[in-house]
């Protein structure tokens, strides 16, 4: 058995601790060669490929990025203009692939899926620190962004004391509210703004006035990048031919504009930007990723193509890509961790 892997999107920490669990699992139950697919899906239209073996994969584990590389804006089916899925699909068989394991996010999953149809046996596995793909409650990647998100907090909020200051921290997570949700609560944000809940500016601005008149003095905000600011999106840069051409950001700059003139105390701002989803993954991270990378090997062995791992409850299964592709996974209004956030007194709007 051939199989080919590729890491697809944009990169996040645990790819290459899936990359190693895929290749040894495979190699030490059936003996399959694997063959790296360098930057994504682009490799498949660009030739560039190399043997995975077990050396080639020791000592990764715990390194951030990926051996691979990846392309996060790279669809064969539109790329620069054209089709290219058909050219991409005959260096498939000409390498001889009997499958692919495909790892990413919503982007490359649709792209998987599509691939899958065309004739190439697909499994996918879900990476992105955004936690935004359905059908699976974790995505690998996310614990380590919460873990960076909580420490900053920790961080922001001790010079918040000292100055009597408004400090806000801007995250990740494009359309999706969970990594500031998870990590606001874990760094005891006083105020956590995410795209799935409004919020008025004057409001936020009546309670920082009220803290800072109070015992606490200072108040720490954390706001998702894709929180919208008059009901719309703060959009950074566009990518044109990109299948997801918005790169969002600057949200956080634009609260405090708005906030500074309606309170006493000064408003900083910290972009906590790509810091999120570099460096090593958490441990949690870490065994998610060998998990899926285990269940992605299994998939394959078991001729189950067409399908993504995913993670339901404790449980490490698979669900139809079909299911996946070109869908999120917002954070619903009553979920669990709003519930929480707002019984423990942090104000979301
Ligand atoms: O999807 C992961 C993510 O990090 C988002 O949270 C963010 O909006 C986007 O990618 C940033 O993309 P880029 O690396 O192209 O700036």
């Amino acid at each position: 058995m051939h199989v080919g892997i590729l890491t697809g999107g944009g990169d996040c920490p645990g790819l290459n601790a899936v990359i190693r669990a895929v290749t040894l699992a495979l190699q030490r139950e059936c003996g399959a060669r694997v063959t790296g697919i360098e930057r994504g899906f682009h490799g498949l239209m660009t030739r560039r490929v190399r043997p995975l073996a077990p050396a080639d994969v020791a000592g990764i584990l715990a390194e951030g990025g990926t051996i691979l590389g990846t392309h996060n804006s790279c669809d064969p089916f539109r790329w620069q203009g054209a089709d290219h899925s058909a050219e991409a699909l005959a260096f498939a068989r000409e390498l001889g692939l009997d499958a692919l394991v495909a790892i990413g996010g919503d982007g490359t999953m649709d792209i998987a899926h599509r691939i899958h149809r065309l004739g190439l046996p697909v499994v996918g596995v879900p990476k992105t620190i955004d936690n935004d793909l359905p059908l699976t409650d974790r995505t690998f990647g996310f614990d380590s962004a919460v873990a960076v998100v909580a420490e900053a907090l920790d961080r922001l909020a001790t010079t918040a004391r000292s100055h009597g200051r408004v400090m806000i921290a801007e995250t990740m997570g494009r359309y999706a509210g969970w990594i500031a949700l998870e990590g606001g609560i874990a760094g005891g944000a006083d105020v956590i703004l995410i795209p799935e809940r409004g919020f008025e500016v004057a409001e936020l601005a009546a309670l920082c006035r009220t803290r800072e008149q109070g015992p606490e003095g200072h108040t720490l905000v954390c706001i998702a990048e894709g929180a919208k600011l008059d009901g719309g999106l703060t959009v950074k840069d566009r990518v044109a031919g990109s299948p997801d051409p918005l790169r969002l950001g600057g949200v956080g700059h634009a609260l405090q504009q708005q906030l500074q003139p309606l309170v006493d105390s000064e408003v900083r701002t910290t972009l906590l930007g790509h810091v999120q989803r570099g460096g090593t993954p958490t441990a949690f991270d870490r065994v998610l990723a060998t998990r899926f990378g285990f269940a992605a090997a299994q998939l394959v062995r078991r001729g189950e193509f067409g399908r993504m791992v995913a993670l339901q409850g404790d449980a490490c299964t698979s669900v139809p890509l079909d299911q996946v592709a070109g869908r999120s996974r917002p954070v619903p209004d009553e979920h669990p961790l709003v519930q929480t956030a707002r019984a423990t007194g942090i104000w979301m709007g």
